[in-house]
């Protein structure tokens, strides 16, 4: 499309297709404090730089005089068929780099089939993020609230909403030491912008005697002790299953003896993730912790893989090394300040096809023949 449009009309694309030049331009557009907000990652960086480096260690050996003219990209999670095994992470306060955030984002990803996964902390409603998604898969991310009260009230809120799955990050219980946010990007939150959401549900609302437009500051320091500063553990999942009958993955696992508890506890999934090098800095590549992952529990647990994904060649990799789909993290976010929803479109819409193309030329017909030989490692 892009080729022959280019050579009938002379039309480039919306935006680059390259994910540097694309966040480039995020970059000049957003300033420098949501720029960060996004960009920015846990201590000196070097878990963010680690996940690419895991990519770079490992190359894909492209096979020859396979016919893979015909390419499925589709797979099946949770009873559910979607077209290409991409998924949009869980991101919050989006509305800090683009005024419709999650509206945008969501109406993006439906409009490609793909789901996109609602955060927690999320600066639109639950139900007005279900709205825009329309009839498009959409699955709930829980940031665990220590009040049952509340966690329960957000359950079944998403749940009448049309969430489908329900993704519990384990591993964002404290914020890490994200020295870019501490200088910058909290510059959005004292102004108010997207502290609305977490507030807004009724639960929480109760144990407050003024709005918490009227008394911002009572209303954060009730709000944020509910989610930041004590970890949950594995014997509080019941409460979860008691409160969703949908599948409930959890999302930040990095070792193959979590994720066996995992399965040992009836989880559904794990999501193999460090949260974009955001938490622990000097943790290992999430590409590194997925293979033992998946070799653990693949055959028990839906095994999905986020942290450092860029192109359609890593999510061949990370297929490869047993991930059932990857969420997209960061590169959405620069197509949401670049164009709002066409952004996003397009972010997913490049990803795809480089998927599809890279994915005939290796000799794969379709992603459940992925298998870590298709790689190797240097
Ligand atoms: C996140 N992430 C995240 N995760 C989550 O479970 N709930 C959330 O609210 C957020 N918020 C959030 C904000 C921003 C700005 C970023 C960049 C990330 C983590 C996200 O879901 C995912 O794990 C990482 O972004 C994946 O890494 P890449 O693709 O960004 O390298």
């Amino acid at each position: 499309e892009i080729y022959v449009n280019g050579l009938l009309t002379g039309a480039l694309p919306p935006h680059s297709v390259d994910p540097a030049v694309l966040e480039e331009v995020a970059r000049r557009r957003l300033g420098e404090g949501p720029y960060w907000y996004v960009a920015g990652s846990a201590g000196t960086g070097a878990t963010e730089r680690a996940n690419r480096e895991a990519f770079g260690r490992r190359r894909i050996v492209p096979r020859m005089l396979v016919d893979a003219t015909e390419r499925d990209l589709g797979v099946e999670l949770f009873g559910e068929r979607l077209p290409a095994p991409v998924l949009l992470a869980p991101v919050g306060v989006q509305s800090i780099v683009h005024p419709e955030g999650e509206l945008a984002t969501a109406r993006a990803a439906a409009s490609l089939g793909v789901p996109s996964i609602l955060s927690t902390m999320a600066s639109h409603t639950i139900e007005e993020v279900a709205a825009a998604a329309g009839e498009g898969p959409r699955w709930f991310q829980l940031y665990w609230p220590h009040d049952d009260e509340v966690t329960v009230s957000l359950l079944s809120r998403a749940r009448k909403a049309g969430f489908t799955a329900l993704v519990v990050t384990l591993d964002t219980w404290t914020l890490g030491w994200r020295p870019h946010d501490l200088d910058l990007a909290y510059l959005p939150f004292l102004r108010g912008e997207g502290l609305a959401i977490p507030f807004s549900d009724p639960a929480f609302l109760a144990g407050l005697e003024k709005s918490p437009q009227e008394d911002l500051g009572a209303a954060v320091l009730r709000w944020a002790p509910m989610f930041n500063g004590r970890a949950h553990t594995w014997d509080r999942l019941a409460l979860l299953r008691d409160n969703w009958d949908g599948p409930i993955v959890l999302k930040g696992i990095q070792s193959a003896d979590d994720a066996r508890r995992a399965a040992d506890h009836g989880m559904d999934g794990v999501v193999v993730s460090n949260h974009g090098g955001r938490q622990v800095d000097g943790a290992i590549a999430s590409l590194d912790a997925l293979e033992p992952v998946a070799e653990a529990v693949g055959d028990r647990l839906t095994v999905l893989f986020d942290s450092g994904v860029r192109t359609g060649a890593d999510v061949l990799k990370a297929l490869a090394l047993g991930a059932r789909a990857v969420l997209l993290g960061r590169p959405y976010l620069w197509g949401l300040a670049c164009g709002g929803a066409d952004g996003v479109r397009h972010v997913l819409r490049c990803l795809l096809a480089e998927l599809d193309i890279s994915m005939g030329l290796a000799g794969h017909r379709a992603v459940a023949g992925l298998a870590p030989d298709c790689l190797e490692v240097r």
